[in-house]
């Protein structure tokens, strides 16, 4: 049975050291991290995600600045917004969650938030940075989804060494080529020295790719669809999906399951994270991260 690697574990043992850092500067500096969530329209995923940031906010001594706007928002109206943010000086970390409604392009709005406080690393040019050799983004996090708070070690590579999973040298496959996850996470594997393939909705007969792979970073979007009989004897698979399925015996009517067939992969993975509990909490964790870093350049 594969060791299951708990994210919440080690997102809290991250979140109280940002929490004593928090406390540090705002003390000795009375400088108080601030992070700026935009979201436009009802979506209920999106509400639900941005009340769980705002939320950690609050708990880590973050000031959250809450900005709501209507679906039938303008893109000049919402990237006027973004620029009032990109001059306030108690803001140290914007995101505007995605997607946005279909009227607004989604690139336009991401390359109008400042470099430095780009704290979901979605900004063309960190991504660009993120993909040439030597260089980083200012604040790599996908990236936010997969990075630790040391820049240029992404979480699931600390899940997995914390894990005492190797790398270099490795091959990793990437389910998924999302501008959000599956492209960042195959250039961070990239960077950390290991043997990468994508495996996208054009690849025929994905299971031979990913029964070869030692680590699979599983973030298709679609429930369940990595089979256990795919995973090689002892590999490390980090499954970033999160597909809510419809579940009647919940009060809330739905429950969330990853990309991977958990109950079957853990049987003959050697690591797997779990989901939920497993990357999901480290995404919330990184971008307060980024906000605190984001806020000590302000000091240092
Ligand atoms: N939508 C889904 N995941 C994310 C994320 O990590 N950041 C933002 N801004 N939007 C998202």
């Amino acid at each position: 049975m594969a060791t299951v690697i708990d994210g919440k574990v080690v997102a809290q043992t991250i979140r109280s050291e940002i929490a004593d850092e928090v406390r540090l500067l705002s003390q000795k500096y009375g400088k108080v991290p601030g992070l700026a969530v935009v979201i436009v329209g009802n979506r209920k995923d999106s509400q639900s995600y941005v009340g769980m940031k705002r939320k950690a906010c609050a708990e880590l001594g973050i000031k959250s600045f809450d900005v709501d706007l209507p679906e039938q928002i303008s893109q000049a109206e919402l990237i006027k917004q973004v620029h009032e943010l990109n001059a306030n000086t108690d803001v140290h970390g914007i995101l505007v969650q995605l997607p946005l409604p279909k009227h607004i392009n989604e690139e336009k709005v991401l390359s109008e938030i400042s470099l430095e406080k780009d704290v979901d690393g979605f900004h063309p040019l960190n991504i660009g940075k993120l993909a040439m050799k030597g260089r980083d983004p200012l604040l790599l996090t996908l990236v936010s989804k997969l990075c630790d708070p040391h820049y240029t070690k992404p979480a699931c590579l600390e899940l997995l060494q914390r894990s005492g999973v190797t790398i270099k040298g490795k091959k990793a496959v990437v389910v998924g080529r999302s501008n959000i996850v599956g492209l960042p996470a195959s250039l961070l594997l990239l960077k950390a020295d290991a043997t990468v393939t994508i495996v996208h909705s054009h690849t025929s007969q994905p299971e031979n790719i990913i029964r070869e792979a030692d680590i699979v970073i599983a973030a298709a979007g679609q429930p369940k669809m990595i089979k256990g009989s795919w995973i090689k004897p002892g590999a490390a698979v980090i499954d970033v999906g999160t597909n809510a399925v419809d579940d009647p015996t919940r009060k809330s009517g739905y429950r969330l399951v990853g990309d991977v067939d958990f109950e079957e992969a853990s049987k003959t993975a050697g690591w797997i994270t779990p989901v939920p509990g497993g990357v999901g909490p480290m995404t919330v964790t990184m971008l307060l991260k980024n906000t605190l870093e984001g806020a000590k350049r302000y000091i240092e």
